[in-house]
Order: C-alpha cells, then structure tokens, then sequence
C-alpha cells in the first residue's frame, strides 16, 4: 500500500522551478488514500477543535479523523482529553455532535464513561467474568495544545508539535490566533480529493481567476509569496493593493490545518477544517475567528459569514473542476508557477512521509 504512495509522490521535485503538479493516482487511487491514512494522518498533528468552543466543564465535541471517531472533552479540572468514542463494548460511538455532558453515555447499552475516558458504569456487567471495568477506559489519544487548538497525534508517536513551528508563532504573535473565538462554523460536504482543498488554500494565483472581482481586487494574486516555509509549515502572505485594504496571510501545518487571517488591530480568521476524509470527499467546516466582542454581536457575524461564504463559493466551482480534471485519464500534471511555492513545500512533505517506503 505505501508503494502505491510512493510511487505517486516519487516525482516531487526538489526544486520549486522544475516543480509539477501531483499525479492523477495521487488524487484518484484508493490504495494512495489508504497510505495516506496510515502515513499522512495517523503520524501527524491534526486539529481537532478550538479550546475556546469548549469553554465550559463537560463540554465535547465528536470529530471523524482518518476513519478515527473521536471525541474532544473537557473535565472538571480543565483539563482536554482527546479520546475513541467507539465503546468499549460492542463499538457503538457512544456519543455523537457537542454539547455539554456531566459523563459520556453510550445509548446503546448505557455504559457511562467519566470525561476522562474512565468507564464509571456498565449496567449488569457484574456477572461477566471477562468484564474488568479499569480495562475497559476508552483509548486516550496523544494531545497538544497551539494557537487556540487541540491537536490529536493517532499514533502517539509525533514529535512535539510547538517547536517545529516556532517560526509560524512568531509569525502570528500580532494576531494572537488564541485570543480568537469561534463566531460561527459552515458545514459543507465538499466531494473533492482532501489534497485539492489543500492546494487551493496555499496559492493566491487564483485571485486572477475565480476571484477576480473580489480578492485580486484586495490583494491581486500575483503579488503574493511565500514568506516562511519548514517541513511541517507554510505561510502565503498577500499583500494588498494599495493602502485602501489590508494585508492577509494564509498558513498551514501540514497535512491539515489551513489557516487564514487578516492582520491590523482587529484581526479576523478563518480555519477551514476537513472532517469525514474520504479520497473522494470530505466534509468542510468552515470556522470563523474573531475577537470575542465581534462573535458577540449577531450582524458582524452574520457579515463576515456571508463574506467567507461568498469567496468560498468563488472556490467550489475551481474545485470541484480540478476533481474532475485530475481524476481524468486526459490529466497529466503541469508544472508549478513561482506563485505556487507553498503547494511545493506541502507535495515535498508529503514525499517525506513515505520516503521509508520509496
Ligand atoms: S455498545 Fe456501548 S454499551 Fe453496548
Ligand atoms: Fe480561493
């Protein structure tokens, strides 16, 4: 299986002038996907929510991460826990969206687990000699703290997340990420391959294309550079075009956390998380950051909801294009321009995580 990966990432270039396209099967092979799963997600840092949505004691949120369902709580002390949320009995999820809860209690036969993970119940199980209750906690999942987001690394075997992107921190000290709240979350189901929702993001040489009316206006596409990039970040800044609009920035850390924010004394953001990944989909939810007296007041919100919404929809259409075009047997990948440098850095991360396997 990680053949199959490594063979459709072999030809990333070292480069970036001689640098092209992935390749269909990168986008197209399920046995790529499947690689991915194993190679890409469960090695990685993943977001999983933003500390701020889960502001009160008990709160949860369920999260569908590489075929993981999961649940992110906090208990009494505070403390995050990032936990399976398949039972520890016959694999129902024992809870499903977010809410507020004293314990986790699985519907289906009512055993209660404490925020922790800790079966605290399991109604007549007292007659089972195969039933140990300090064995049956839900698996906990390696946690990290950055920015305003808990992060779950699935196989525990990440190397801490703050120090390889330190520069990213420091990138972002004016805008403070973690003083940003969630002031609203758009769910899409969006059925294109994860990997084009990632390209899309890092490259503003779009601007000239789906948004010329509207970001190429702001911050015309062929303005915008790379300004930082290590192996596990990128970061897109996109000055603007004149003193009438402000400078953007968007970054990632790979694989998945694609970040957008507007810098000045009131910044904005934007993370675009992707849930439910399949090769062929995934579903997006669109967070909206904001200081917190913004997300207090219902019409900024609802304005900047229409805002991202409305650039958002200027993307659909080039997404869901590039689907079909690369899954085609017509496509054969083009090289990449100079305004693509972060797609580059993001295809060489990539090449990096079945570089064993090559
Ligand atoms: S599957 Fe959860 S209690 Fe039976
Ligand atoms: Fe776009």
């Amino acid at each position: 299986m990680p053949d199959a990966a490594a063979r459709a990432y072999a030809g990333v270039s070292d480069t970036l002038p001689d640098a092209l396209a992935l390749p269909r099967q990168a986008f197209a092979d399920p046995a790529v996907f499947e690689a991915e799963q194993a190679r890409v997600f469960r090695t990685g840092w993943l977001p999983v929510a933003r500390e701020s949505a889960l502001a009160e004691t008990g709160a949860y949120r369920s999260v569908d991460l590489a075929g993981a369902p999961l649940v992110v709580t906090r208990d009494a002390q505070g403390e995050f826990h990032v936990l399976s949320r398949v039972c520890r009995h016959r694999g129902m999820p024992v809870v499903e969206g977010s809410g507020v809860a004293k314990a986790l209690t699985c519907p289906y036969h009512l055993w209660r687990y404490g925020l922790d993970g800790r079966l605290a119940a399991a109604p007549g199980m007292e007659r089972s000699e195969a039933f140990d209750r300090d064995a049956c906690a839900l698996p906990a999942i390696a946690t990290a703290r950055w920015g305003g987001w808990i992060f779950a690394n699935l196989d525990g075997q990440a190397p801490p997340l703050a120090p390889q992107v330190a520069p990213l921190a420091e990138r972002l000290a004016s805008i403070d990420p973690a003083s940003l709240v969630t002031a609203d979350i758009i769910s899409l189901e969006s059925p294109w391959n994860w990997k084009l929702m990632v390209e899309n993001f890092l490259e503003s040489y779009h601007h000239i294309g789906p948004h010329a009316g509207t970001l190429q206006q702001s911050n015309p596409g062929l303005g915008t550079y790379e300004g930082m990039g290590g192996d596990l970040f990128t970061v897109l800044e996109n000055p603007p075009a004149d003193e009438t609009h402000g400078p953007f920035l968007v970054a990632a850390i790979f694989p998945l956390t694609l970040m957008f924010f507007t810098e000045g004394p009131e910044p904005l953001g934007v993370w675009y998380e992707l849930e439910a990944i399949t090769h062929q989909g995934f579903r997006l939810n669109i967070h909206l950051l904001t200081r917190p007296d913004f997300a207090a007041s219902p019409e900024m919100t609802a304005y900047y909801r229409e805002q991202v919404m409305a650039i958002h929809a200027e993307d659909i259409p080039a997404c869901e294009g590039a689907q079909r075009g690369v899954t085609s047997r017509l496509y054969a990948p083009g090289p990449l321009s100079h305004l693509e440098a972060c797609l580059w850095r993001f295809h060489r991360f990539l090449k990096s995580r079945f570089a064993e396997t090559a």
